[in-house]
């Protein structure tokens, strides 16, 4: 008789740390028949075979392939003792599971391998940098960020002394460094909390070549407004030479810029960096990066093919989601590109994710709804007068996910009620973007995957990106107005 297990069950402190060798063979295989059964799994999206995923660690080129790491606890679908998975690509389409990378092996990092960054320092060596969660006897949390090289032979050697460890005026709050290099110059930026509980990023800069040792440079100026209790995930890139930062400004007041998830994922763009004083010159105010249901952790680097490319969480710290009862939860975006356009900041899936797309059929939308027998696909579809359209629906149009558009005022409304299950209830049905309606027009790019739905508006002006759990058998498309559509089936 197979054993049966409950993953929601709530999990107590020493569970989710106990080492990843207690765990029995019992237990290890209903897991993983659970996570690989489970409904919900999507086709082209990168998801962990059982347990937690969480934020994307390390996008890097190294060694002839992109190097996507991302967090994982993968012994429950719950934030347990984290490490380093590591993913591999030639195409950013097609990727190689490689495994388990940073182990939470150290007294440096006993309690959570957490996130952080990669640069290539040699064409034998990837430079990570990541944050040691540890915690005492008495769950007193301390901090270390670490460095350890990645080499071409798929091994990882980790310094034996902390690169930076949490320096005065801060709480132990103090994780994820991004790190970058100008001119040559590495630095890093550091998500903190002040000892007065306000989030802030501060600046880090290297002492030597081989990135061994590394001094602090202060906080990193660029908005007057508070931010938060706690600044998480901040990553520096530099788009048209114009620095862009990334970053999760935990507990943001809702008036610096509005947001309906537990905590938004924000940007900031600017006409320059200055490294010495240290701050964004000319900075814009915090734009919300997605306007979807979940979003976070966004981690961006700049590619040597002169792309910016960045992966994000679909998921939310403090979030449950219905895949947790198989075991399994979080998955990672598509890879897209950022650029710029008149200042405002565009993400699209990179080109080579049309390679995913099966042979194209023209569809027209009803409001007869159609089955296409997967939720795996591309919808395109170009409008020019309100509508909405339905996805995921079943056949006799009581259950679906609503894509209400706005023409006139250019309001699109993604409204996630009416799905057989719900989850994040607390945190709204619906969320809303706005987009420009002086072309007229509304070009909408829909990537649906089993539990996903990531929506690109005029070619990345606006992303809404979510999860979605419906029944494997809602996969009719439907719409208020006739309408025609491109639909691709998207398969690996
Ligand atoms: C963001 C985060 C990071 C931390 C990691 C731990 O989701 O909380 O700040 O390093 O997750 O998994």
């Amino acid at each position: 008789m197979k054993k049966k297990f409950d993953y929601t069950k709530p999990w107590t402190s020493p569970q989710r740390y106990r080492a990843y060798k207690e765990y029995n063979t019992d237990y290890v295989t209903a897991l993983t028949d659970a996570a690989i059964a489970s409904r919900y799994r999507n086709s082209y999206h990168i998801e962990p075979a059982t347990g937690l995923l969480n934020d994307p660690n390390g996008f890097s080129y190294f060694n002839g392939k992109y190097h996507l790491f991302y967090q994982v606890f993968p012994y429950g679908p719950v934030h347990g003792l984290k490490s380093w998975a590591l993913m591999t690509s030639t195409d950013l389409i097609h990727w190689e599971n490689e495994g388990l990378k940073i182990m939470p092996d150290t007294i440096y990092d006993s309690h959570g391998a957490y996130s952080g960054t990669a640069l290539p320092l040699s064409e034998d060596e990837l430079f990570i940098f990541y944050t040691g969660n540890t915690r005492g006897a008495d769950q007193s949390r301390a901090a270390y960020q670490n460095g350890a090289i990645y080499d071409k032979h798929g091994k990882i050697t980790k310094f034996d002394h902390p690169l930076l460890t949490t320096p005065d005026g801060y709480t132990n709050h103090f994780r994820d460094p991004m790190v970058f290099k100008v001119d040559d110059q590495a630095y890093a930026v550091i998500g903190a909390q002040r000892s007065d509980e306000t989030g802030t990023v501060v600046l880090a800069k290297a002492d030597n070549a081989d990135l061994t040792s590394w001094h602090y440079k202060g906080e990193l100026h660029f908005t007057d407004e508070k931010l938060g209790y706690m600044v998480e995930c901040p990553n520096i890139v530099l788009i048209d030479q114009k620095p862009v930062l990334i970053l999760c400004p935990q507990g943001l007041d809702k008036r610096i810029c509005d947001y309906d998830n537990v905590f938004p994922n924000m940007y900031v763009v600017a006409d320059a960096l200055n490294l010495d004083t240290p701050e964004l010159v000319n900075p814009s105010t915090l734009h919300r990066l997605d306007d979807g249901f979940e979003v976070y952790a966004t981690q961006a680097f700049n590619a040597p093919d002169g792309r910016v490319l960045a992966s994000s969480w679909l998921g939310l710290p403090d979030i449950d989601v219905p895949s947790q009862a198989d075991g399994v939860q979080g998955i990672l975006s598509l890879v897209k590109e950022l650029t710029l356009k008149d200042g405002k900041l565009y993400q699209y899936p990179v080109a080579e994710t049309v390679s995913l797309r099966q042979a194209a059929q023209k569809l027209t939308l009803s409001n007869r709804p159609i089955s296409q027998d997967t939720n795996s696909y591309e919808l395109e579809v170009e409008l020019s007068s309100s509508q909405t359209l339905y996805l995921f629906a079943n056949a006799d149009k009581t259950s679906f996910v609503s894509l209400h558009v706005d023409m006139v005022i250019g309001k699109l409304t993604l409204d996630r009620e009416k799905l057989p299950v719900s989850w994040a209830e607390d945190y709204g049905y619906t969320r809303t973007t706005y987009f420009d309606t002086q072309s007229e027009k509304l070009k909408l790019n829909i990537f649906a995957d089993t539990s996903s739905l990531e929506i690109f508006v005029n070619d990345g002006e606006k992303v809404m990106s979510s999860r979605i759990f419906t029944e494997p058998e809602n996969t009719h498309l439907f719409a208020d107005n006739s309408v025609t559509a491109t639909f691709w089936k998207l398969e690996k």
